[in-house]
């Protein structure tokens, strides 16, 4: 359930109309819903009532900084992965307590900055980073609270490529090798290393993976414990899907059937709980909104090219991911749909956005709206073909804002220097080219 909705047959963001926000902020652009955020927010934190649970947002899903601070306020921890999104974190208001810093290759200086902010939890991920862990705790004077991630050798049933809980995959350290860096750590100077997380992928669309992930975490705490060491918190990760429109996929589990796996599995062991979802709270919560630029009659398909490209929006090019594509006016419930390829101006045959879409027929300056991309979307947005970043809006009832904006093309060639021996064989500078 979200808030983008056709009334009086035009798409609107909650009570903002789409073709105001293109009007004021162009496109490309990322719309993002306040009341979206705030009811996914609100089933999920319900799915966990009574148990001992802190959701961390994963900021990695989408760091823009007015969303991270809606979350923020409703009560939300953060889980980071490096310096900058720490950075976010804190500045959209989040409290350190709530804190936790995943990731694989946390730098040096990584760990002193969550160290000295004080967060709640740095999860390891492998032995040499323990020892890193415990150098930098000492030189500061602090103890770090740690908990180590474990690879659970479990298969999500999701796209390869974020598939994280298998042991070929890069992450975490093999469960069975648990035991071995608990008594390490009881060793090692300025660690207190009383907990375990385990994330085994993203887009989950079966609550099996899960089940099989907690049990193995569950049998891992009771074993440990057994041994004499002190487990309070368990770190559950994210990994819950969304749907995304396409209707060959079979029905997901529900928050409340995702809870129920985690309070059977783990939920009588006396552990505070984390949980880091990402997409879950933020992917039905934006759209990216697009211009159509032509309508090409191709020999053998119509391609609609618009004026996003895999630059704004890299899901579909990386993973094949389907992004539903809607028209900004509500087409006729019975009107004519034509199958059409909608592109991107990049150029790359990977900058398709979707193949053989049934749509109204468009026409050059229709808007589009590519729906669930709040998630991964402009969090993995780049300047390919030096086209700049999207701006991103923020939409609160009938208020909207401009929340992160398009960088100028000066702002973009102001990053760029010439070496000494290229400037002074330069000719005059042209003059300015575009807006
Ligand atoms: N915790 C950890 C340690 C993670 O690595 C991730 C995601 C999450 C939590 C949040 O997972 P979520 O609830 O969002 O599934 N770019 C890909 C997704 C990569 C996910 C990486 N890790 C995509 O667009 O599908």
């Amino acid at each position: 359930m979200d808030h983008f909705l056709y009334r009086d047959g035009c798409l609107c963001a909650e009570d903002v109309p789409i073709e105001r926000i293109a009007a004021a902020a162009g496109t490309p652009v990322y719309v993002y819903s306040t009341a979206t955020l705030e009811r996914h927010y609100r089933v999920f934190t319900a799915a966990f009532r009574g148990l001992d649970a802190q959701v961390c947002y994963a900021v990695k899903a989408n760091g823009n900084l007015a969303v991270v601070a809606t979350l923020a306020g409703l009560g939300a921890g953060a889980d980071v992965v490096s310096l900058g999104e720490l950075e976010i974190a804190l500045a959209a208001g989040v409290p350190a307590a709530r804190i936790v810093f995943s990731g694989v290759g946390k730098s040096e200086a990584e760990m002193a900055a969550a160290l000295k902010a004080g967060i709640l939890q740095i999860n390891v991920e492998s032995e040499p980073e323990l020892r890193q862990l415990s150098r930098v705790a000492t030189s500061l004077g602090v103890v770090a609270p740690a908990a180590l991630r474990i690879n659970p050798d479990v298969d999500a049933l999701t796209h390869e490529k974020i598939s994280t809980g298998r042991k070929e995959n890069k992450f975490g350290i093999e469960w069975t090798a648990a035991h071995r860096v608990f008594g390490e750590a009881a060793q090692l100077a300025n660690i207190r290393l009383a907990g375990i997380a385990v994330h085994i992928g993203s887009q989950l669309t079966r609550i099996e993976p899960f089940l099989a992930a907690f049990r193995r975490l569950r049998d891992l705490v009771v074993m440990l414990r057994t041994d004499g060491h002190t487990i309070t918190t368990l770190d559950l990760g994210g990994g819950l899907g969304v749907p995304y429109g396409d209707q060959s996929l079979p029905e997901l589990p529900s928050p409340d059937a995702y809870a129920a796996a985690v309070r059977h599995t783990v939920g009588d062991l006396g552990c505070r709980l984390i949980l880091e979802p990402g997409r879950l709270l933020v992917a039905n919560a934006g759209i990216l909104v697009t211009r159509v630029l032509y309508v090409k009659e191709g020999a053998t398909r119509t391609f609609v090219i618009v004026d996003a490209g895999m630059n704004d929006l890299l899901r579909p090019a990386l993973y094949d991911a389907y992004h539903a594509i809607v028209p900004l006016i509500e087409p006729a419930p019975d009107g004519e749909q034509c199958e059409m390829d909608v592109v991107g101006p990049v150029c790359e045959t990977s900058d398709t956005f979707g193949i053989g879409r049934l749509l109204p027929p468009v026409a050059a300056g229709d808007g589009l709206a590519l729906r669930t991309a709040g998630a991964y979307g402009a969090a993995m947005a780049s300047s390919y073909n030096a086209r700049p970043l999207p701006a991103e809006v923020l939409v609160n009832g009938d208020r909207f804002a401009i929340v992160s904006a398009r960088p100028s093309l000066a702002e973009m060639m102001a990053r760029q220097r010439l070496p000494d021996w290229l400037a002074n064989a330069m000719p005059p500078a042209p003059a300015e080219v575009g807006p």
